[in-house]
Protein backbone atom coordinates (compact mmCIF):
# COMPACT_ATOMS: atom_id res chain seq x y z
CA UNK A 1 0.00 0.00 0.00
CA UNK A 2 1.55 3.86 -0.98
CA UNK A 3 0.40 6.19 1.22
CA UNK A 4 0.58 9.87 0.67
CA UNK A 5 1.42 11.11 4.21
CA UNK A 6 4.45 10.68 6.10
CA UNK A 7 3.92 10.26 9.54
CA UNK A 8 7.54 12.17 10.41
CA UNK A 9 6.92 15.25 8.50
CA UNK A 10 2.62 15.76 8.25
CA UNK A 11 2.14 16.14 12.18
CA UNK A 12 3.93 19.24 11.21
CA UNK A 13 0.53 20.32 9.98
CA UNK A 14 -2.36 18.13 10.14
CA UNK A 15 -5.01 21.06 8.88
CA UNK A 16 -3.12 21.30 5.50
CA UNK A 17 -2.80 16.87 4.78
CA UNK A 18 -5.02 15.38 2.21
CA UNK A 19 -5.87 12.50 4.22
CA UNK A 20 -5.83 13.61 7.80
CA UNK A 21 -7.32 10.26 9.12
CA UNK A 22 -3.85 8.61 8.40
CA UNK A 23 -3.48 10.86 11.70
CA UNK A 24 -6.05 10.22 13.62
CA UNK A 25 -5.56 6.50 13.21
CA UNK A 26 -2.16 6.94 13.81
CA UNK A 27 -2.68 8.07 17.52
CA UNK A 28 -5.33 5.89 18.31
CA UNK A 29 -3.06 3.06 17.32
CA UNK A 30 -0.28 4.37 19.81
CA UNK A 31 -2.54 5.19 22.66
CA UNK A 32 -3.70 1.36 22.45
CA UNK A 33 -0.27 0.29 22.77
CA UNK A 34 0.91 -1.29 26.11
CA UNK A 35 4.57 1.05 26.25
CA UNK A 36 2.40 4.22 25.22
CA UNK A 37 0.20 3.71 27.99
CA UNK A 38 2.99 2.55 30.28
CA UNK A 39 4.88 6.25 29.55
CA UNK A 40 2.28 8.40 29.83
CA UNK A 41 0.87 6.72 33.22
CA UNK A 42 4.41 7.17 34.35
CA UNK A 43 3.74 10.99 33.26
CA UNK A 44 0.79 11.57 35.28
CA UNK A 45 2.87 10.26 38.29
CA UNK A 46 6.40 12.12 37.78
CA UNK A 47 3.86 15.42 37.52
CA UNK A 48 2.51 14.63 40.61
CA UNK A 49 -0.73 15.62 39.75
CA UNK A 50 -3.65 16.27 42.79
CA UNK A 51 -6.86 17.69 43.03
CA UNK A 52 -7.60 21.46 42.12
CA UNK A 53 -4.63 21.65 40.00
CA UNK A 54 -4.71 23.45 36.41
CA UNK A 55 -2.85 21.38 33.65
CA UNK A 56 -2.34 22.29 30.38
CA UNK A 57 -1.47 19.76 27.61
CA UNK A 58 0.62 21.43 24.90
CA UNK A 59 0.12 19.63 21.44
CA UNK A 60 -2.79 17.64 22.68
CA UNK A 61 -3.90 16.14 19.64
CA UNK A 62 -7.18 14.00 20.42
CA UNK A 63 -6.99 14.88 24.06
CA UNK A 64 -6.65 11.28 25.21
CA UNK A 65 -4.13 12.61 28.03
CA UNK A 66 -6.00 15.82 28.92
CA UNK A 67 -9.14 13.60 29.74
CA UNK A 68 -7.18 11.05 31.86
CA UNK A 69 -5.65 13.86 33.84
CA UNK A 70 -8.94 15.57 34.25
CA UNK A 71 -10.10 12.67 35.93
CA UNK A 72 -7.11 12.86 38.44
CA UNK A 73 -7.13 16.61 39.38
CA UNK A 74 -11.09 16.43 39.97
CA UNK A 75 -12.52 17.88 42.24
CA UNK A 76 -11.56 21.85 41.63
CA UNK A 77 -9.10 21.07 38.79
CA UNK A 78 -9.01 22.00 35.02
CA UNK A 79 -7.18 20.71 32.22
CA UNK A 80 -6.80 22.48 28.97
CA UNK A 81 -5.23 20.99 25.92
CA UNK A 82 -4.11 23.28 23.05
CA UNK A 83 -2.99 22.16 19.57
CA UNK A 84 -1.97 23.81 16.33
CA UNK A 85 -4.19 21.59 14.43
CA UNK A 86 -8.04 22.58 14.58
CA UNK A 87 -9.09 19.58 13.17
CA UNK A 88 -7.49 17.47 15.93
CA UNK A 89 -9.35 20.02 18.45
CA UNK A 90 -12.63 19.64 16.93
CA UNK A 91 -12.32 15.60 17.30
CA UNK A 92 -11.31 16.47 20.97
CA UNK A 93 -14.16 19.02 21.88
CA UNK A 94 -16.47 16.18 19.94
CA UNK A 95 -15.47 13.13 22.44
CA UNK A 96 -18.04 12.62 24.79
CA UNK A 97 -15.63 13.30 27.62
CA UNK A 98 -15.67 16.55 26.81
CA UNK A 99 -18.83 16.90 28.23
CA UNK A 100 -18.50 15.04 31.67
CA UNK A 101 -14.48 16.26 32.17
CA UNK A 102 -13.14 19.82 33.30
CA UNK A 103 -11.54 19.54 30.14
CA UNK A 104 -11.10 22.77 27.72
CA UNK A 105 -10.00 22.68 24.03
CA UNK A 106 -8.07 25.96 22.35
CA UNK A 107 -6.43 25.95 19.03
CA UNK A 108 -2.96 27.66 18.91
CA UNK A 109 0.63 27.15 18.67
CA UNK A 110 2.46 27.11 21.48
CA UNK A 111 5.34 29.26 20.79
CA UNK A 112 3.11 31.37 21.60
CA UNK A 113 0.50 30.48 24.11
CA UNK A 114 -2.74 32.39 24.89
CA UNK A 115 -2.34 32.24 28.58
CA UNK A 116 -0.91 35.06 31.00
CA UNK A 117 2.24 34.48 32.85
CA UNK A 118 2.24 31.67 35.92
CA UNK A 119 -1.45 29.91 34.87
CA UNK A 120 -0.80 26.16 35.22
CA UNK A 121 0.35 24.05 37.92
CA UNK A 122 1.66 21.58 35.57
CA UNK A 123 2.33 21.43 31.80
CA UNK A 124 3.13 18.52 29.78
CA UNK A 125 4.22 18.09 26.46
CA UNK A 126 4.71 14.39 24.59
CA UNK A 127 5.86 14.20 21.19
CA UNK A 128 5.24 17.69 19.60
CA UNK A 129 8.95 19.42 19.85
CA UNK A 130 10.38 16.58 17.47
CA UNK A 131 8.02 18.04 14.89
CA UNK A 132 8.24 21.42 15.34
CA UNK A 133 10.97 24.46 14.50
CA UNK A 134 12.40 26.72 17.30
CA UNK A 135 11.26 24.03 20.05
CA UNK A 136 13.31 26.26 22.79
CA UNK A 137 10.51 28.83 22.21
CA UNK A 138 7.96 26.51 23.00
CA UNK A 139 9.51 25.27 25.83
CA UNK A 140 10.54 28.38 26.73
CA UNK A 141 6.71 29.55 26.66
CA UNK A 142 5.93 26.69 28.55
CA UNK A 143 8.05 27.72 31.47
CA UNK A 144 6.29 31.77 31.28
CA UNK A 145 2.58 29.95 31.82
CA UNK A 146 3.55 27.65 34.78
CA UNK A 147 2.84 29.19 38.15
CA UNK A 148 6.33 29.63 40.35
CA UNK A 149 6.79 26.07 41.83
CA UNK A 150 5.28 24.12 38.64
CA UNK A 151 6.57 20.98 37.35
CA UNK A 152 7.07 20.71 33.42
CA UNK A 153 7.39 17.66 31.82
CA UNK A 154 8.05 16.87 28.08
CA UNK A 155 8.16 13.33 26.78
CA UNK A 156 10.10 12.68 23.24
CA UNK A 157 11.80 10.38 21.03
CA UNK A 158 15.60 10.01 19.87
CA UNK A 159 15.59 8.99 16.34
CA UNK A 160 19.43 8.24 16.61
CA UNK A 161 18.70 5.26 18.83
CA UNK A 162 16.33 3.97 15.86
CA UNK A 163 17.05 0.68 15.28
CA UNK A 164 15.99 -2.28 13.34
CA UNK A 165 17.14 -5.61 13.14
CA UNK A 166 18.42 -6.97 9.49
CA UNK A 167 20.82 -9.02 8.01
CA UNK A 168 21.64 -6.15 5.17
CA UNK A 169 23.36 -3.64 7.41
CA UNK A 170 24.03 -1.22 4.53
CA UNK A 171 20.39 -0.93 3.67
CA UNK A 172 19.11 -0.73 7.41
CA UNK A 173 21.73 2.28 7.99
CA UNK A 174 20.62 3.94 4.95
CA UNK A 175 16.93 3.89 5.63
CA UNK A 176 16.97 4.57 9.18
CA UNK A 177 19.35 7.34 8.75
CA UNK A 178 16.63 8.54 5.60
CA UNK A 179 14.17 8.08 8.06
CA UNK A 180 15.75 10.01 11.43
CA UNK A 181 16.74 12.74 8.99
CA UNK A 182 13.82 13.36 8.09
CA UNK A 183 12.14 14.77 11.27
CA UNK A 184 12.19 18.85 11.79
CA UNK A 185 14.48 17.39 15.75
CA UNK A 186 15.57 14.17 14.72
CA UNK A 187 17.69 14.34 18.34
CA UNK A 188 15.20 16.25 20.67
CA UNK A 189 15.43 13.37 22.69
CA UNK A 190 18.60 14.47 24.21
CA UNK A 191 18.15 17.75 23.78
CA UNK A 192 15.09 18.42 26.18
CA UNK A 193 17.55 18.52 29.73
CA UNK A 194 19.38 21.36 27.83
CA UNK A 195 16.61 23.33 26.95
CA UNK A 196 15.07 22.89 30.17
CA UNK A 197 18.14 24.16 32.04
CA UNK A 198 18.36 27.02 28.82
CA UNK A 199 14.72 27.81 29.91
CA UNK A 200 15.65 28.55 33.41
CA UNK A 201 13.82 25.38 35.03
CA UNK A 202 15.98 23.71 37.70
CA UNK A 203 16.18 20.36 39.12
CA UNK A 204 15.82 18.44 35.96
CA UNK A 205 15.56 14.63 35.47
CA UNK A 206 15.37 12.46 32.97
CA UNK A 207 14.34 9.24 32.41
CA UNK A 208 14.73 7.00 29.31
CA UNK A 209 12.50 4.22 27.81
CA UNK A 210 12.52 2.07 24.95
CA UNK A 211 9.82 0.97 22.70
CA UNK A 212 10.88 -2.68 21.17
CA UNK A 213 8.41 -3.82 18.68
CA UNK A 214 8.43 -7.71 17.81
CA UNK A 215 6.36 -7.84 14.58
CA UNK A 216 6.96 -5.94 11.35
CA UNK A 217 3.23 -4.82 10.72
CA UNK A 218 2.87 -3.05 14.29
CA UNK A 219 6.45 -1.29 13.61
CA UNK A 220 4.94 -0.27 9.76
CA UNK A 221 2.41 1.52 11.54
CA UNK A 222 4.63 2.92 14.50
CA UNK A 223 7.33 3.97 12.09
CA UNK A 224 6.13 4.11 8.15
CA UNK A 225 8.71 1.52 7.14
CA UNK A 226 7.04 0.51 3.70
CA UNK A 227 6.35 4.28 2.90
CA UNK A 228 10.49 4.77 3.83
CA UNK A 229 11.70 2.19 1.63
CA UNK A 230 9.08 3.47 -0.93
CA UNK A 231 10.32 7.33 -0.70
CA UNK A 232 14.17 6.15 -0.40
CA UNK A 233 13.79 4.12 -3.41
CA UNK A 234 12.11 6.95 -5.21
CA UNK A 235 15.17 9.29 -4.02
CA UNK A 236 17.33 6.82 -5.33
CA UNK A 237 19.07 6.37 -2.20
CA UNK A 238 18.54 2.72 -2.55
CA UNK A 239 18.08 0.37 -5.33
CA UNK A 240 14.09 -1.35 -5.81
CA UNK A 241 15.64 -4.59 -5.54
CA UNK A 242 17.17 -3.85 -1.82
CA UNK A 243 14.06 -2.26 -0.95
CA UNK A 244 11.94 -5.16 -1.76
CA UNK A 245 14.29 -7.76 -0.10
CA UNK A 246 14.69 -5.69 2.75
CA UNK A 247 10.73 -5.84 3.52
CA UNK A 248 10.77 -9.32 2.63
CA UNK A 249 13.67 -10.61 5.51
CA UNK A 250 11.18 -8.44 8.30
CA UNK A 251 8.14 -10.01 7.36
CA UNK A 252 10.08 -13.31 7.24
CA UNK A 253 12.19 -12.63 10.69
CA UNK A 254 8.50 -11.78 12.21
CA UNK A 255 7.06 -15.61 10.78
CA UNK A 256 10.34 -16.63 13.12
CA UNK A 257 10.02 -14.39 15.67
CA UNK A 258 12.92 -12.52 15.22
CA UNK A 259 11.64 -9.00 14.11
CA UNK A 260 12.78 -6.01 16.23
CA UNK A 261 12.62 -2.78 16.04
CA UNK A 262 13.56 -0.27 19.22
CA UNK A 263 13.77 3.33 19.71
CA UNK A 264 14.80 5.07 23.04
CA UNK A 265 12.63 7.81 24.27
CA UNK A 266 13.35 10.41 27.08
CA UNK A 267 11.00 11.90 29.44
CA UNK A 268 12.07 15.08 31.37
CA UNK A 269 11.03 16.70 34.65
CA UNK A 270 11.60 20.46 35.67
CA UNK A 271 10.47 22.75 38.03
CA UNK A 272 9.91 26.28 37.73
CA UNK A 273 12.00 28.73 40.42
CA UNK A 274 9.79 30.02 43.37
CA UNK A 275 11.33 33.61 41.95
CA UNK A 276 9.63 33.68 38.35
CA UNK A 277 11.52 32.64 35.43
C1 LIG B 1 2.63 13.17 17.50
S1 LIG B 1 1.24 14.16 17.86
C2 LIG B 1 1.15 13.94 19.64
C3 LIG B 1 -0.23 14.22 20.18
C4 LIG B 1 -0.40 13.97 21.68
N1 LIG B 1 0.52 14.78 22.47
C5 LIG B 1 -0.27 12.52 22.03
O1 LIG B 1 0.59 12.15 22.84
O2 LIG B 1 -1.07 11.72 21.51
C6 LIG B 1 1.84 15.82 17.71
C7 LIG B 1 0.75 16.87 17.90
O3 LIG B 1 1.36 18.16 17.93
C8 LIG B 1 0.55 19.07 17.22
N2 LIG B 1 1.38 20.22 16.82
C9 LIG B 1 2.33 20.27 15.86
N3 LIG B 1 2.88 21.49 15.81
C10 LIG B 1 2.30 22.24 16.79
C11 LIG B 1 2.44 23.59 17.24
N4 LIG B 1 3.33 24.42 16.71
N5 LIG B 1 1.66 24.01 18.27
C12 LIG B 1 0.74 23.18 18.82
N6 LIG B 1 0.57 21.89 18.43
C13 LIG B 1 1.33 21.42 17.44
C14 LIG B 1 0.00 18.25 16.09
O4 LIG B 1 -1.15 18.83 15.48
C15 LIG B 1 -0.28 16.91 16.77
O5 LIG B 1 -1.58 16.87 17.31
Amino acid sequence: MIIDEYLSTGFTDVDSASNRDVYFNCLVFLDSLPYFREYKHRSYELLRLGQGMTVLDAGCGLGDDVFRIAGRVMPGGRVVGIDSSVVMIEKARSNELSMRLPAEFRAGDIRELPFPDNSFSRCRIDRVLQHISRPEAAVSELARVLEPGGLLLAYDNDWGTFSVTSGDHETTRSLEKFWCDSFTNSWIGRDLCDLFISSGLSDVEIYPGTCVIRDFETADKVYNLRETVRRATAEGVISRDRGRSWIEELVDRTGKGSFLASLTAYTAVGQKNQKAV
